[in-house]
């Protein structure tokens, strides 16, 4: 008999618990094991049934808690085991999740993998913020990009191909660098007063959401006291929210707890 496990990588969504997909939820319910990220919310784990294994592999900016070798030799353990593993990431697993890594290594290793999709961050907080990612006029394309880059290395962003009025950028990871990649953005060609809206701990209850335009987005999200997970949307479509109803929150609640 082929006692070794299996691993599901599952994306938990942004946060809202009610953005699980029923596959997400399923893996959840059969899992013998969870391996969990950072960015998954409080109420999404409290949906894991009692008696599931918990393990933490919390990464957070310039703190990480287990490296991406230690994160993917766990799994291999786990799954050689014999059990039935889940690895859940915030979002999407193959959208800045280290996701492919985690495959990758699993595949090495002779262990079967299945992916559960979720909602990536850039979705779910524009949603809830009632931005259109994508608008018929004003927006036809839309990008992902990390803000990430390594300690005492220059973002390495390809500014041209960034820069076109029409297409909708999400930044990701980006609130270290906001105001460099905005000045980077606006050294090649973007307008200075381009509309943008950072979002942090989108579709949660302590979703937070300031406006400014591009040369200004950086300062107005750091003034405010705005930490991670933020996520920065610049585009004209960010006007076109207001229109739907996009609103600008004050700062209300404790935010020192977010995600996770
Ligand atoms: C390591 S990436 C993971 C992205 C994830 N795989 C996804 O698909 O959304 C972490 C970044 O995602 C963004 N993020 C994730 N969840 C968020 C949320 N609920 N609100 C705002 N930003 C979020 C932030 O930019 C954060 O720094």
């Amino acid at each position: 008999m082929n006692k070794q496990g299996k691993v599901v990588l599952v994306g938990a969504g942004p946060g809202d618990p009610d953005l699980l997909t029923l596959k997400a939820l399923k893996a959840l319910n059969d899992a013998d094991v969870v391996v969990y990220d950072r960015l998954v919310s409080a109420e999404i784990l409290d949906l894991i049934p009692a008696g599931t294994v918990l393990i933490g592999a919390g990464k957070s900016p310039g703190r990480h808690t287990m490296s991406q070798e230690e994160i993917n030799d766990l799994l291999v353990t786990l799954a050689r085991t014999g059990r039935r593993v889940v690895r859940l990431k915030g979002g999407d697993p193959f959208i800045f999740g280290r996701g492919g890594e985690e495959a990758l290594a699993l595949a090495r290793a002779g262990i079967d993998c299945d992916i559960v999709p979720g909602i990536t961050s850039a979705q779910g907080c524009a949603a809830a913020a009632r931005i259109p990612l994508t608008h018929r006029g004003i927006a036809n394309s839309l990008r992902f990009i990390t803000g990430h880059c390594r300690e005492g290395r220059e973002l390495d962003l390809d500014w041209p191909s960034l820069t076109g009025e029409d297409c909708t950028l999400v930044v990701y990871m980006g609130h270290a660098s906001m105001a460099r990649i905005a000045e980077g953005l606006i050294g090649h060609g973007m307008k200075a007063d381009t509309p943008a809206a950072a979002i942090m701990c989108g579709t949660t209850g302590r979703e937070w959401k300031v406006a400014a335009p591009l040369h200004a987005i950086a300062a107005t999200a750091r003034d405010a006291g705005m930490t991670s997970p933020v996520l920065y949307i610049i585009g004209r479509v960010v006007d076109t929210a207001t229109a739907l109803g996009f609103q600008t929150d004050e700062c209300t609640q404790d935010h020192s707890v977010c995600l996770g």
